[in-house]
């Protein structure tokens, strides 16, 4: 049937699989569960292959000399696709190519029900603003466009037992979009003021300034402001990365379509600027524009790391490259940046800075590995999601909420170093695993933190 539907069925640009219902039925654990209404329904029908004949609108725009022209290119690719009605964000009734990850609605971080939602890192007190408190939260859904999602389509053939192809590799014209929300108050977020709402199923707030409580079936409906949208190229011409990646955000006062209208310019990244140990990188821009709105007080004296490119909701430590080059299968002893280099500690201490640059700001060419003498299946071509999405997979086979036999990604190559307290067992886990029958048996006999430590993997962007 898909050999037929390979040679056969022409729509139009794409090519589409048969998997519109590809969703892995072995898997009871999706967090779209929880919570009530219409869930949402984005493209997972990946296309086998796509047209590349037209060029891209940005592929004539050079982003070292014109850096917001080319994301502002980028983004007329986007505006034409999405569309906010009433308090959602949707798919454009007309036209809509871009399609999702699979494998993202697990975990307490998966995604939540009204738009699919994932929870990512928490601003700290100052990042967003320098007065905004703790405890806010940030949720996002990322999607890639059509060349993007053919890789999605030939791993995912099988959504119960993906496959690698030997290096992981997207195309050129690939192009990723990623929509970041907030429930940061506008009061002390000033940009957010007017910015359009929408309400997803985000974790309660325990008390004002507290974090909030982080289990899937205690999610509520609530505000979300749109904050930040996200852009990753794979470009020809980025010979340091093959990368060009960066960040708009949404900035007040509404004007035009109020949404598409505002996306303001913040940063974009095309090299690590690796062994640069001070402020003088010269492979980001940053839009002067946005000093004292994002960045240029106290606690974020920079979006990224020494001003490398970075939205306001991600880390001051890190940059987007340097996330994003960490992406394999499974992960070695490092994941991404983390908590080990702390800003107040390590920031003047000479010693301390070459090391945190030199271990997480290398320019890594897409087929090639983060950590290369750490065994690995697979290089994923700065693909976090895809990162994220195999974590799951093999995350729900080791709880048992994946039954049936274990997916062969997950019996690869020391996968056990990328999950929390699991050690051994974690070559055959799913029917056969000792840890899934012992979580199966109800009610599980363990703590709740141990139950935690099996089931929880990280959230993106710590
Ligand atoms: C601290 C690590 C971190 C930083 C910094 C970071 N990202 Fe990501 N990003 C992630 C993770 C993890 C995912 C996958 C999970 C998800 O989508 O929530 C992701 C997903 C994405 C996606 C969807 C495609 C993909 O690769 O999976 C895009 C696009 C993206 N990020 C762009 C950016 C841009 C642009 C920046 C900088 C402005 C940035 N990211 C900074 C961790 C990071």
């Amino acid at each position: 049937m898909k050999a037929l539907i390979r040679s056969t069925m022409y729509l139009g640009l794409v090519l589409l699989s048969s998997q519109a219902d590809a969703a892995c039925s072995r898997f009871t654990g999706s967090t779209m569960k929880f919570g009530g209404g219409p869930a949402a329904t984005w493209r997972t029908d990946y296309p086998l292959e796509v047209d590349t004949k037209n060029a891209p609108p940005w592929a004539s725009i050079d982003f070292i000399t014109e850096p917001a022209k080319y994301m502002d290119a980028v983004l007329s690719t986007v505006r034409t696709d999405f569309a906010v009605k009433d308090d959602l964000l949707v798919a454009n009734e007309k036209q809509h190519n871009w399609w999702i990850s699979p494998w993202m609605d697990y975990t307490n971080a998966g995604r939540e029900r009204r738009m699919g939602l994932t929870n990512e890192r928490g601003p700290k007190p100052g990042d967003l603003s320098p007065t905004n408190r703790d405890g806010y939260q940030v949720w996002a859904v990322g999607f890639y466009n059509a060349p993007g999602a053919t890789v999605f389509g030939s791993i995912f053939e099988d959504e119960c037992n993906p496959k690698f192809p030997t290096t992981v590799r997207f195309p050129d014209q690939t192009a990723s979009v990623k929509f970041l929300f907030t429930n940061a108050s506008p009061d002390e977020v000033t940009y957010l003021k007017g910015a359009p709402e929408f309400t997803a199923f985000i974790n309660p707030d325990t008390a004002p300034g507290q974090r909030p409580e982080i289990r899937p079936e205690k999610r509520e409906p609530r505000t979300l402001r749109l904050l930040q949208v996200d852009i990753a190229i794979r470009d020809p011409r980025a010979d340091a990365t093959d990368w060009v990646f960066g960040t708009f955000i949404w900035r007040g006062p509404s004007k035009g379509d109020r949404f598409f209208d505002n996306m303001v310019p913040a940063s974009l990244q095309w090299g690590n600027d690796p062994g640069v140990y001070d402020r003088g990188v010269n492979q980001s821009w940053v839009n002067p524009v946005l000093k004292g709105v994002i960045f240029g007080w106290n606690e974020r004296p920079f979006l990224g790391f020494n001003g490398r490119a970075n939205g306001p909701a991600d880390n001051l430590r890190s940059s987007c490259l340097s996330c994003h080059s960490t992406a394999r299968s499974p992960a070695g002893h490092l994941r991404q940046v983390d908590g080990r280099f702390d800003m107040d500690r390590d920031y003047h201490t000479e010693a301390r800075v070459r090391e945190h640059v030199d271990t997480w700001f290398r320019n890594i060419r897409g087929n090639e590995l983060f950590l290369p003498n750490e065994p690995a299946t697979t290089n994923l071509d700065y693909s976090l999601q895809l990162d994220s999405a195999i974590v799951r997979l093999c995350t729900a086979c080791i709880t048992g909420e994946l039954s049936g036999p274990t997916p062969e990604i997950c019996r690869g190559t020391a996968f056990q170093t990328t999950l929390r307290g699991v050690t051994k067992q974690s070559r055959a886990m799913c029917s056969d695993n000792a840890t899934a029958a012992r979580l199966k048996a109800t009610p599980f006999s363990g703590s709740r933190s141990e139950f935690d430590a099996l089931t929880t993997i990280e959230l993106p962007r710590q």
